[in-house]
């Protein structure tokens, strides 16, 4: 199963298990990672899913869309070049490994 390395605000991390189809939104909200709420339910209306992707991954992520910027503008905590809502970041096989850092 793909896993998932979590930098908590506290430095502390956390590797969890994520089912591919999932999204990394939902994968946060099962494992109790601080921070990500996930208001909306990933509509993406909300901006509580936040993450920074470690710059490794990026281009894997990808980049976000249009929409997803927009949101981004509005983090509680001031985005970065590497944010994203992770409720539009869906686990799969090629994501297994993936490094987020969760705002604080
Ligand atoms: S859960 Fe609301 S924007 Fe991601």
């Amino acid at each position: 199963m793909p896993t998932v390395t979590w930098k908590l605000p506290d430095g502390s991390e956390r590797k969890t298990d994520v089912d591919a189809g999932t999204t990394i939104m939902e994968a946060a909200l099962d494992n109790d990672i601080p921070e990500i709420i996930g208001e909306c339910g990933g509509c993406l209306s909300c901006a509580t899913c936040h993450v920074f992707v470690d710059q490794a991954w990026f281009d894997k992520t990808g980049q976000p869309d249009e929409m997803e910027e927009a949101m981004l503008d509005v983090t509680d905590v001031p985005k970065r070049a590497t944010s994203r809502l992770s409720c539009q970041i869906t686990m799969s096989d090629e994501l297994d490994g993936l490094i987020l850092e969760v705002p604080a």
